[in-house]
């Protein structure tokens, strides 16, 4: 096959994959994505950083053949050991036979999980360690837990480019591989998708990092994360959104979340919107459902919570249980704890039922288990909300757009 390979800057090329079909990728919902990888040409040596899916390596070989025989690659670094970023190298490590592949301890470990690794040759790297290609230079940073324990960071010391691997990434396929060419506005949403469904509770790790990175001085001038878009243009639009993603600083606005049976909770899921706006408080309701339809997916509603102050959770009672889409919600929502964050949340139940009911203690814990600050026992109404019930609910709304406002 032929493609073409994309230059970042002189001697620095992006040869990575796009992932045109990919709806689904351990259970966020995505319209593609790409497999960044990075080759960079010194005057001594060529190294290529990370890798692709499986099934891609002949996108990245075709690209990589662009400029030079990939045989003839000095060196890899493995920055992550996510099969997203390494399908393709036991490959490499045939074509290459001996071939140095710089990565951390933990990464060691991590391929001989994945792969059998008898007779690749690893150098384990530490912070600070580097390697010179010939008037380019590879500096290595640990970065454990962005996004797995053998996570690192690779800068390129003469442009000023760090190959962040997932931090900083955006599941998207696309004919742009710069920020400037997909726009800002639009960058920066995937990548807050991406942050609040992968990043959200590692969100003090990523803060330690980003102070880290300002107290060594290092100057960005491009990230070139291993999913996504390539930032050049919006670079400090996107650190100072990952300090915001990550110490929970969102705006006067409500999610709502919820299911309904015979509409009884979503009359409900109405009239609390309908407070809260009253109130001059913006308001997303999201219902919920298997993903096929659009924006009902779970992980399109994480982004939401994480620019919010306040989250309400409805469900019918079912069986005496919370209804399943909920509770498959609730428990990617207590994963991620998006109200541990420097900035509290608050929020509540409410529901209707036909018998005991008893949804609405399930969320309620739910939701403190994800850190959330739960402010009423939460409203439970027997079959379908009355008029009076649906004042209260409204009540209940003005009296949250309040507190949102307050907080
Ligand atoms: Fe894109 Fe942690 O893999």
């Amino acid at each position: 096959m032929k493609a073409t390979a994309t230059e970042l800057a002189p001697g620095v090329y992006w040869v990575g994959a796009i992932d045109w079909n990919i709806r689904d990728y351990h259970g966020y919902t995505l319209p593609g994505t790409t497999y960044n990888a990075y080759l960079v040409v010194g005057t001594e040596k060529v190294a290529l950083i990370d890798n692709t899916y499986p099934g891609f390596e002949k996108q990245l070989l075709a690209r990589v053949r662009e400029i030079i025989d990939p045989a003839k690659i000095d060196l890899i670094v493995a920055n992550h050991v996510e099969i997203d970023h390494s399908g393709g190298l036991p490959g490499m490590a045939k074509l290459i036979p001996g071939v140095p592949i710089y990565c951390t301890a933990a990464a060691v470990t991590g391929f001989g999980r994945h792969y059998s690794t008898e007779g690749w040759n690893f150098i384990e790297t530490k912070s600070g360690d580097s390697v010179n290609l010939g008037g380019k230079t590879l500096v290595f940073l640990e970065a454990p837990m962005l996004h797995w324990p053998d996570s690192m960071f690779t800068y390129l010391a003469e442009e000023k480019i760090l190959f962040s691997n997932d931090a900083f990434g955006q599941h998207i396929a696309s004919a742009a591989r710069f920020d400037d060419q997909l726009g800002k506005d639009e960058a920066l949403l995937h990548a807050r998708k991406f942050y609040a469904n992968l990043l959200t509770p590692l969100a003090r790790k990523v803060l330690k990092k980003l102070e880290e990175v300002g107290t060594l001085g290092i100057e960005i001038r491009m990230i070139a994360p291993s999913h996504g878009v390539i930032w050049r243009s919006y670079v400090a639009d996107l650190l100072g959104a990952y300090v915001n993603w990550s110490k929970g600083v969102s705006k006067d606005k409500v999610t709502i979340v919820f299911d309904t049976m015979h509409h009884s909770t979503d009359m409900m899921a109405q009239a609390l919107a309908e407070g809260i706006m009253a109130e001059g408080v913006d308001v997303k309701v999201c219902i919920l459902k298997d993903g096929k339809v659009e924006g009902t997916h779970r992980s399109n509603i994480v982004p939401e919570i994480l620019e919010s102050k306040a989250v309400l959770v409805g469900s019918p009672t079912l069986q005496d249980e919370v209804y399943p889409t909920v509770a498959d919600f609730l428990s990617y929502l207590r994963g991620l704890r998006p109200g541990k964050l420097e900035h509290k949340k608050i929020g509540f139940a409410f529901g209707s039922h036909g018998g005991k009911g008893g949804a609405i203690h399930y969320i309620t814990d739910s939701l403190r288990t994800a850190g959330i600050e739960v402010i009423n026992e939460g409203f439970e109404v027997h079959y379908r909300p009355d008029g009076s019930e649906l004042d209260r609910c409204f009540e209940m709304g003005r009296d949250l757009g309040r507190r949102v406002k307050a907080l």
